[in-house]
């Protein structure tokens, strides 16, 4: 049921960049203006995710922040000859009276989408929950931005622990009394692409016929891939070569750490997927309606945030879908993961709330 929807999503995005930048892209209806801000769009997965959104025919406005290098960023990716207008915003040096961020403001107003990947990214020995720490408050100072100068914009949170900066983001939002539960959005994208590349290689298959449903969470075993459901899968695949691929799903973000030797981890495959999210919100937007798998507020199950598939519209999540039947496989680790996700999205919501 989901797989077309996905599918029509994934094949068609980049060759219609590839429209807009050789046509340069002079067709914008009113509707389809769309300001998108990344925050953290120096770093490694920030310049090649504003690459991919200032081809993008659906951004007619870019807005690069970060605390570091953005004037560059955006004066290089300014000369791409797309439609765009395009930014690049520091924080402001401090002034007496404080006048705030205003470099942050500048980024933030008038966006109808924000895309945060700041933060640090883990060395190889840490868990995503590591970074904790240091990614909290960075969040947690962003999304105050958001609250203030975008409040009605859909923010899509990279930074890791997703499991927990998503609360946090909800719980800034509930705390300055502007949330949404439709428009606070926990990108698991790229743990989707992961899915179909391993399903696809194993099933002798281009990985552009497969879309897994993958529910849970952004960490190890709160990640679960629902191979069971993708037609063929069963008969082509044997019950280790399932629980390879169902490990190396969960793991794939420790296989780009471990390869990356202390220097980061994903950031070309996370760009991709972001910018596939950020292309499926924005078509929502404009008021076509597509279906992708996010982290968002959810009561279908114990747990209060859950990734599952989900429909995008003009408000952004415009609907929380089912992910179907589990196999027996499946629930083994559904089980297992929902004490750990719980425990993952109390963190960030006493992180906010001071507990
Ligand atoms: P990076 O270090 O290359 O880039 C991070 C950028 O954030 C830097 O340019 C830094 O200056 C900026 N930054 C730091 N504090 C900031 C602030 N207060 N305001 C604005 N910008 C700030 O790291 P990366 O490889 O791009 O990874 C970024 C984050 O994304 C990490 O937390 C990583 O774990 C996460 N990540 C998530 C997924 C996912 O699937 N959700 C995938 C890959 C990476
Ligand atoms: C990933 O899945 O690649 C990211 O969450 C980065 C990481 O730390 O693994």
């Amino acid at each position: 049921m989901f797989a077309n929807t996905t599918k029509i999503a994934t094949q068609k995005l980049l060759s219609s960049s590839t429209h807009a930048a050789s046509s340069a892209g002079f067709h914008s209806s009113a509707a389809s203006l769309k300001k998108v801000a990344v925050l953290g769009a120096a770093g490694g997965i920030g310049q090649p995710l504003a690459m991919l959104c200032k081809l993008s025919p659906n951004v007619t406005e870019l807005s690069c922040y970060d605390v570091v290098n953005t004037p560059g960023v955006a004066a290089d990716l300014s000369h791409i000859p797309t439609a765009s207008k395009i930014t690049g915003d520091l924080p402001a040096s401090g002034t007496w009276p404080p006048s705030g961020n205003s470099g942050l403001e500048n980024a933030l107003t008038g966006c109808d989408l924000v895309i945060i990947p700041a933060g640090v990214p883990r060395k190889p020995g840490m868990t995503r929950d590591d970074l904790f720490n240091t990614n909290a408050s960075i969040v947690q100072t962003l999304v105050e931005g958001c609250a203030k100068y975008c409040p009605d914009a859909v923010i899509g949170v990279i930074s890791n622990p997703v499991n927990s900066t998503v609360p946090i983001a909800a719980e800034v939002m509930k705390k300055a009394g502007v949330y949404d539960k439709k428009k606070v959005v926990g990108v698991t994208t790229l743990d989707v692409c992961r899915a179909n590349t391993f399903a696809g290689a194993a099933m002798g298959k281009d990985p552009k016929d497969v879309d897994v449903t993958v529910i849970g969470g952004h960490a190890g075993i709160t990640i679960l891939p629902l191979f069971s459901q993708v037609e063929g899968f069963t008969s082509a695949v044997d019950d280790s070569t399932l629980d390879a691929l169902t490990v190396r799903t969960q793991f794939g973000g420790d296989e780009v750490v471990k390869a990356k030797a202390g220097t980061g981890s994903a950031t070309l495959s996370m760009a991709y997927a972001g910018y596939l999210f950020a292309e499926n919100v924005l078509k929502g937007l404009n008021g076509e309606e597509t279906i992708q798998c996010a982290y968002v507020e959810s009561d279908l199950t114990d747990a209060k945030y859950f990734a599952s598939p989900c429909k995008f519209g003009p408000e952004g999540v415009s609907e929380v879908l089912p992910f179907g039947e589990l196999s027996e496989y499946e629930k083994g680790w559904f089980d297992k993961m929902l004490p750990d996700l719980k425990k993952q999205i109390k963190k960030g919501e006493d992180f906010v709330n001071g507990n």
